[in-house]
């Protein structure tokens, strides 16, 4: 996953943002660099793999100044090599840019730049952005106003630190959506920039976290914060606490809610290094499939525990209708003792966040002593599940520290939408136009899940008036059914609010007995393709005095004129709504605890890892 780090000050920037990166080494990265600026020009170092390579580079060749920014990197355009490490400089040498999130109009503003002669040096996005600041440059002579104008053509979501040696006294930082955190980092005489706190925290204990559409100017002795208009903001300087518990969760109440937060960038770094937007292609090489042993696979069955199950709900609908090949969902406490019918051409595919659930793992070994292909889908680095199965594709989300799964949730759905798509494609079952197709689709992913993080105000209003309710129903059809059991789970576990889920088609065989004004329905009723069955059980429901909360489309009226109730999410390529429709679902619950004073981080009677039978 990709981190920043920068330096201002008036000690050497090389060594302090080397270690800041080091901090950040435990997300994950694929490359790194740092650019310095040395006697008034850029420098720059950067390559592939680890650290200690850049490291080594920096040793033969050193670099001094005492200001600098550098990034470790998570490949999402271009492979991971040193010409598309991070920082990107533009053609004059004059400006640097390090940068995490996706730029989503990359492919239309690099055509633009070219008709207009600028030549590009990597095949990332990010160049795209440098290249814009130096046209801009051109005209303003003021980097900050470079910036701004190169934010408003970006589409997407992004976290920005910019370097230049025509203004060599500052370092400008931007933050749009929640692709990339930004937090400044205030010492005495030197201050610094990075996109985690504990890249920082070493130096200072004071920052400030720029929230979305904010930028921030950092010279040595200041920092002046603005939106992105240039409107002047006097920003939070926050306290962080110097338990390192405390100092992790940063501007946030709970773990539970930065790891809602945190998906905007859990989701970018889940496609990194994993799709190729130019070719339109899916690469899953830890898999070590080729097409004949894809063509081979004759059932995939989906094994997991709690959250990881109803991710392997979704799993099921997307292989089956992406790859066409059958998948079976089975919780694991069942599946390890059903004797289950499983063979050498059967995948046995375990999701987990911790890789040690006790069930899941008997699972795989149920499986495999029956012969089956074992595969599985984690986020425990090292774990158990991640090591016992012959492929494994790692979720790179970071530590979940909140018991209620969130992040490590919408991960494996992107990975399971990857995986649908890898396997269709070595199969042979769809041509490449509908390869490019599914995933061009993925890009818009982060920022549409950003867009529902920043209607979290509307989410709490209705946390508010329903936190006292003491039954909610959830209703979801097709895709989207297993979010419907996601968002009921994530109620009960942290709110104690007893929650049921139900596939909507099941209400008029019992539960809608069970309809009255203290029993509230959470409809899911996005575009998908089981809509207007949806909205004649929101009509059933309502028709027998049930209130109803609904996930909808921005501009459906349908549903305005039924419910005044209603968390709106934008428009979604349908086999991609359950990541969107899960935002606000996890924010009602987490608002709904947070609200009625409960501990949301470590709720009753739950751990985070269930390593017991
Ligand atoms: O670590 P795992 O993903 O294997 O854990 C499975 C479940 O125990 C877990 O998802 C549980 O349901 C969470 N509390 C859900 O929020």
């Amino acid at each position: 996953m990709c981190g920043i780090v920068g330096y201002i000050g008036g000690r050497d920037a090389t060594p302090i943002i080397l270690n800041g990166l080091k901090r950040l080494e435990y997300r994950g990265y694929d490359s790194a660099g740092l650019a310095v600026l040395e006697n008034g020009h850029i420098e720059i170092r950067r390559d592939a793999g680890k650290l200690s390579q850049l490291e080594a580079l920096v040793n033969d060749m050193p670099i001094k100044g005492k200001i600098g920014i550098g990034h470790t990197r998570w490949a999402t355009h271009g492979e991971p090599n040193a010409r598309n490490a991070h920082p990107h400089i533009g053609s004059t040498g004059d400006f640097v840019v390090v940068h995490n999130g996706i730029v989503e109009n990359y492919l239309t503003l690099r055509e633009e730049l070219i008709a207009e002669g600028t030549k590009f040096n990597s095949e990332t996005d990010t160049e795209t952005i440098v290249h814009l600041i130096e046209k801009y440059y051109a005209s303003s002579g003021s980097l900050v106003e470079s910036v701004k104008k190169t934010l408003a053509q970006l589409k997407g979501s992004h976290g920005i630190v910019v370097m230049s040696s025509k203004e060599p006294d500052k370092i400008v930082a931007a933050r749009v959506g929640n692709a990339g955190g930004v937090v400044i980092g205030l010492s005495e005489d030197e201050n610094f920039v990075a996109s985690d706190l504990p890249a920082i925290l070493e130096h200072t204990r004071r920052a400030i976290f720029l929230e979305s559409r904010q930028m921030a100017v950092v010279t040595r002795g200041e920092v002046a914060v603005y939106d992105i208009n240039g409107k002047d903001i006097h920003p939070q300087v926050q306290n962080i606490a110097w338990d390192p518990v405390a100092a992790e969760k940063g501007e946030y109440r709970h773990f539970m809610q930065k790891e809602i937060h945190e998906q905007v960038r859990s989701l970018t770094d889940t496609l990194a290094g994993r799709v190729d937007f130019d070719e339109g292609s899916v690469l899953l090489h830890e898999l070590n499939l080729d097409s004949d042993k894809a063509k081979r696979i004759q059932k995939i069955i989906i094994t997991a525990c709690g959250t990881a199950a109803h991710a392997g709900m979704v799993g099921k609908l997307l292989i089956e209708h992406i790859a066409r090949i059958p998948v079976e969902v089975a919780i694991a406490s069942e599946f390890r003792y059903a004797d289950p019918l499983v063979d050498k051409n059967t995948v046995v595919l375990a999701i987990s966040q911790s890789g040690e659930t006790a069930d899941t793992l008997a699972a795989m070994e149920e499986g495999r002593s029956k012969g089956a292909i074992l595969w599985s889908i984690v986020n425990a680095i090292g774990s158990q599940a991640m090591r016992i199965a012959e492929g494994c594709i790692a979720m790179q989300v970071g530590p979940e520290i909140g018991v209620a799964s969130t992040k490590a949730f919408t991960a494996p759905l992107l990975d399971l939408y990857l995986l649908a798509v890898y396997l269709a494609d070595l199969r042979g079952v769809i041509d490449s136009k509908q390869r490019y197709s599914l995933v061009n689709d993925l890009m818009l992913v982060p920022s549409l899940v950003g867009e529902c993080l920043d209607r979290e105000a509307a989410v709490l209003d209705l946390a508010k008036k329903f936190r006292h309710m003491r039954h909610m129903l959830y209703l979801g059809r097709g895709i989207n059914m297993p979010i419907a059991y996601e968002g009921a789970l994530k109620l009960k576990e942290i709110s104690y609010i007893h929650a049921e889920a139900y596939p909507a088609g099941e209400m008029k065989h019992g539960p809608i007995a069970l309809i009255d004004k203290s029993m509230p329905v959470v409809a899911l009723t996005p575009n998908d393709p089981w809509y207007d069955k949806m909205i004649s059980q929101i009509e059933q429901a309502m028709a027998r005095g049930g209130e109803v909360i609904a996930v909808a489309t921005d501009g459906d009226k349908l549903i305005r004129d039924l419910t005044d109730h209603i968390m709106w999410i934008p428009k979604t390529p349908w086999l991609l709504s359950p990541v969107v429709t899960s935002i606000p679902l996890q924010l009602f619950a987490y608002h709904i605890a947070s609200l009625l004073g409960l501990d949301v981080d470590q709720p009753r009677n739950l751990a985070k890892s269930v390593t017991v039978e």
